[in-house]
């Protein structure tokens, strides 16, 4: 299913009214919810829904097939120099991939925190060296700062792309890398894009100076 398709992109994951339903939700999913369910207080459900972002996600989250997430890393010419941002982490694959692959350091920036766990235990599981080289923060990627990248990954919605569009070019040095899956930016075409599997995926370099077009 694409991104664009996903259920969860026509009825947000977290409604900023329902953050306690989605917990409940969430944990009746989980095979220990019973046992789960019977020790939570009603404050303490209250308490762990403080956890969960107090506004809804701007895309839901589909973690990008690892064959495409090899592709980005290719198109984006990864070294052991690089520090690859990426934005919306999920569960870090991204991140803990390019760590794997090419020794870089990484940081991964998600909304919900459900994701940052999950991806900070990924990271654990890939053994003390990885770890070492990469961070996960929870975190809105609008106000995020990411401006010390080198290497730019997006697995977000064509709106999210182009609003985030002046922040890349005003923010990030000249040469960064930006990779994105699925979506372009617009009127900024890429240098390089490639089909993988059923994924596009697409690739720019941020400029010196930037037509004022792409700035707004
Ligand atoms: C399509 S998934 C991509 C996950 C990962 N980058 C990958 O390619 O496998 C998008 C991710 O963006 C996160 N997200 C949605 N809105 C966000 C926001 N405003 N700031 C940060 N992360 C956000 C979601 O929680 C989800 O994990």
């Amino acid at each position: 299913m694409s991104l664009l398709q996903h259920p969860t992109d026509r009825a947000p994951l977290y409604p900023g009214l329902l953050p306690r339903r989605r917990f409940l939700a969430t944990a009746l999913a989980l095979p220990a919810a019973p046992a789960l369910a019977a020790l939570l207080t009603p404050d303490e459900v209250l308490a762990r829904d403080a956890t969960f972002p107090d506004r809804p996600l701007d895309v839901p989250f589909v973690p990008t097939p690892m064959p495409v997430v090899d592709a980005m890393l290719d198109m984006a010419r990864v070294t052991r120099n690089d520090l690859l941002y990426d934005l919306g982490s999920g569960d870090g694959r991204i991140v803990i991939r390019a760590a794997q692959r090419f020794g870089c350091r990484g940081v991964g920036v998600d909304l919900n925190p459900e994701r940052v766990t999950e991806a900070r235990a990924a990271a654990r599981k890939a053994g003390s060296a990885i770890e070492s080289l990469v961070r996960f923060e929870v975190g809105d990627v609008f106000t995020f700062d990411f401006s010390p990248a080198t290497v730019v990954t997006m697995y977000l919605l064509p709106s999210v792309n182009l609003k985030l569009r002046p922040r890349i070019l005003r923010e990030l040095k000249p040469g960064t890398r930006i990779v994105s899956h699925d979506f372009d930016m617009g009127e900024w075409k890429p240098e390089d894009s490639r089909t993988v599997q059923n994924s596009q995926v697409f690739r720019w370099t941020v400029m010196a100076n930037p037509p004022a077009s792409l700035l707004r």
